[in-house]
């Protein structure tokens, strides 16, 4: 049989007010800002690049055991029904492994969303509400602000990880609702958690930790960081993206039985979006087991994430932003970010560009996101091409430079 080959008719026009932002994507920032380059784009990467751009922390994508899950669970998967969550009974296997996952986490039950994203969304639509305060950590994941806009809640920001600012806020708008990451990510720092809780306690405030860059990679078993501070009782609501240590597709939200059924009846993503598929919970079936084992992969990338933390900071890197395993490298101003990029992959060293919305305008870095998979050899060239380019880079005028020197004169 033969096709004719296909008239392709241009697309209707679009109208004015959408062409004057797609002008300042592609004229204002692209072209003029960054010389037509892309800050995500990068060239076909020769053998041995070294990648920090992916959030599998643990190295799970490709494992035996998993693989095999899903195929198993895919050469079962005749007859399965795409619904939404909410259809689905008592004893399902997507409830089977929510309570699984919540056991993980030391958690009465739990639910699976079909992302992080749709997870943080779903959970703080279903609490807040028009006039509910939601104080929100100025890096709080951008999730977590698209809750509060769909809830049509007050989003009230507190500095980053500063309690005397989240207090001061809390005194002016009142009980609501505080929400935080417990590991930032894009600079690798750490909530105060025991602190949240007690202010949460204090101020009679619910509190909402995101663990999508701590599940699995911290705590008891990879349970957590609120649960290695044993405040798994203390923290009204644990999310999580299940694209991160898990390396799946999924988010997850520890809650209360009760809660479970008011959930999947009034968050609009868990309504009008359908559950899982078999083969992906057979993966995290799989996974739960495979992390909760994996102590000798957590201590390699904490190790990993120790040795180059030390060496960057000695090469006058300012890491001193965060602690764990995404480092960044901030030089500020987008241009400059993309140059440090570019200058990394010459060195076969492939960070992630994040700019503007996922940092402040002036303040984009190059992520480097490490894994346990790394070797000593790569390590040593991590550092050597950090080492290389600091003089081009210009490592002396970016803001996060200047920031250094100030707090050593201090
Ligand atoms: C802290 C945090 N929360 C939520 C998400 C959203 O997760 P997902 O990619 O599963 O939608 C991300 C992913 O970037 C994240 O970093």
């Amino acid at each position: 049989m033969t096709y004719a080959i296909a008239h392709h008719p241009l697309p209707a026009t679009l109208p004015d007010f959408v062409t004057q932002r797609m002008d300042l994507h592609y004229i204002t920032r692209i072209q003029q800002l960054l010389g037509g380059e892309h800050p995500h784009a990068w060239q076909p990467t020769p053998a041995g690049a070294i990648f920090l751009a992916g959030n599998d922390y643990l190295c799970l994508a490709g494992e035996p055991a998993l693989v095999g899950a899903q195929i198993a669970a895919l050469r079962h998967s005749a007859g399965e029904l795409l619904m939404s969550a909410v259809y689905l009974q008592e004893g399902s296997a997507q409830h089977r492994l929510e309570r699984k996952l919540a056991r993980f986490m030391g958690a009465e039950d739990g639910i699976l969303a079909q992302s992080g994203w749709a997870a943080n969304v779903g959970l703080v639509q279903t609490l807040a509400a028009p006039g509910i305060p939601v104080y929100l950590d100025m890096q709080a994941h951008a999730s977590l602000w698209e809750g509060v806009q769909s809830a049509g809640a007050l989003p009230v920001s507190f500095l980053h990880n500063d309690m005397e600012h989240l207090q001061k806020q809390l005194l002016r708008h009142g009980r609501g609702l505080i929400v935080v990451d417990a590991l930032y990510s894009t600079n690798g720092s750490v909530a105060p958690l025991v602190e949240l809780v007690e202010i949460a306690e204090r101020s009679g405030c619910m509190l909402i930790v995101d663990e999508s860059h701590s599940l699995g990679t911290h705590g008891p078993r990879g349970a957590g960081l609120v649960a290695a501070l044993g405040l798994n009782e203390r923290v009204h609501f644990r999310t999580a993206s299940l694209a991160k240590a898990f390396a799946g597709r999924a988010g997850f939200i520890t809650c209360s039985s009760h809660f479970k059924g008011y959930f999947l009846s009034e968050s609009r993503p868990a309504i009008f979006s359908s559950c899982l598929l078999g083969h992906e919970l057979a993966w995290f079936d799989a996974a739960i087991d495979f992390v909760a084992a994996a102590d000798d992969r957590r201590a390699a990338l904490r190790a990993h994430t120790r040795l180059l933390r030390e060496e960057l900071g000695a090469l006058g890197y300012n890491v001193s932003d965060g602690t764990e395993q995404i480092i960044a490298l901030e030089p500020g101003p987008e241009p400059k970010t993309l140059a440090l990029r570019k200058l990394l992959e010459k060195h076969g060293v492939y960070g992630a560009m994040f700019c503007a919305p996922a940092t402040p305008k002036n303040r984009s870095l190059v992520r480097l996101t490490l894994n346990s998979g790394l070797d000593a050899a790569q390590l040593a060239r991590i550092v050597h091409a950090c080492d290389e380019i600091r003089g081009q880079a210009d490592l002396e005028s970016w803001s996060s430079t200047r920031r250094l020197r100030k707090l050593a004169l201090v």
